[in-house]
């Protein structure tokens, strides 16, 4: 009895090679397909912008986009989450340039697909890089948040990416209803079958976006986002919010942050195992694990690799990370 008992509990002998490690980690692997690339975009075309809150990462004008991405997508890139940022376009109530001629993704669309025609093209689709207060809708008087328009203008702006030629919109807005929404103006444009909804079903209010919103150009001028974004201790409203979304039509959702919410990413996925789940590895994260890479604290491709399987353990399909890029690199050489 006893034997049996210490036999089983022998597991090294399971794990002594590396076929047999990976056979016990096939959920977990990391392939170009689980990789999506966030973008960001600037309407000066000709320029490159360093963003010192996340060393490596830089903004593009159109016009060195091709060259940024030619490698990664020899390397198998399937993927890109596109922002704009805008300096010199104005900025109002309303986001007028989240969706106007000049705005810098409705520009690099058909060009980013003229170069790399089977390269899947998502947009994050949101009003704070172009509102002058710069929160992600539209406010009443009193500062508080207008949901009718918010969701009117939000799925306005999904319309505009859909029909510049994005596969899919991704908003990151968190109104409530904004799925519906979309989903609505999607399919009275004809666009339902060309046009996939990602939705941020699960978005904390994070200091991990504190580099993004540097990048973007998209802090709040007053306030905070804790009236339409989660509380981090509350894992109910994040299964409700994507159970909502579900319901209203989302095709695939995402959770985000990444590293401090893989319980959230688990529940998603067992609450709804039929939906393709995303990861949002945020600016923060980022800056995190290449500074304390930098300062020695770990060795940059160990520690990114475990921390990406770790994601894709807890249930993440396709993780978009800034790191996109080096990761296929690693992916390449080791072919
Ligand atoms: C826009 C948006 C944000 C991020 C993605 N879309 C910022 C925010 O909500 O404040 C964060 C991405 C990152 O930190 O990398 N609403």
């Amino acid at each position: 009895m006893c034997d049996t008992i210490c036999k089983k509990h022998r597991l090294h002998g399971g794990i002594f090679n590396q076929t047999l490690r990976d056979w016990n980690s096939l959920n977990a692997e990391v392939t170009c397909k689980n990789l999506m690339y966030p973008l960001f975009i600037i309407e000066n075309d000709d320029e490159i912008q360093e963003i010192p809150s996340m060393p490596g990462i830089s903004r593009y004008g159109i016009n060195h986009l091709k060259k940024h991405l030619d490698l990664p997508v020899k390397w198998g890139l399937k993927s890109v989450l596109l922002f704009g940022v805008t300096e010199t376009l104005t900025k109002d109530e309303v986001a007028t340039n989240a969706n106007s001629k000049d705005n810098p993704v409705i520009k690099a669309i058909p060009k980013i697909k003229s170069w790399f025609p089977n390269l899947t093209i998502a947009c994050d689709v949101c009003l704070c890089a172009y509102t002058l207060h710069g929160h992600c809708g539209i406010l009443n008087s009193d500062g508080s948040i207008d949901n009718s328009a918010s969701l009117k203008r939000i799925a306005e702006v999904a319309l505009s990416y859909a029909q510049a030629g994005a596969h899919i919109v991704a908003p990151s807005d968190m109104m409530d209803g904004r799925i519906a929404a979309i989903k609505d103006i999607l399919i009275k444009n004809k666009l339902e079958n060309k046009v996939a909804v990602l939705s941020y079903a699960a978005k904390f209010a994070s200091v991990f976006y504190g580099p993004f919103r540097d990048a973007a150009k998209s802090a709040p001028s007053f306030g905070d986002r804790k009236c339409y974004q989660l509380p981090a201790g509350s894992s109910g409203l994040a299964v409700r919010a994507a159970d909502r979304d579900v319901e209203e039509g989302a095709d695939m959702l995402m959770v985000k942050p990444g590293l401090a919410y893989l319980d959230i990413l688990r529940q998603v996925k067992d609450a709804h195992p039929e939906y393709p789940l995303f990861v949002y590895q945020v600016s923060g994260e980022y800056a995190m694990i290449y500074h304390a890479a930098k300062a020695g604290a770990f060795d940059l491709q160990n520690s990114l690799n475990e921390i990406l399987i770790s994601m894709r353990r807890a249930g993440a399909d396709v993780i978009i990370t800034y790191f996109t890029p080096l990761i296929l690199e690693w992916l390449e050489t080791q072919k």
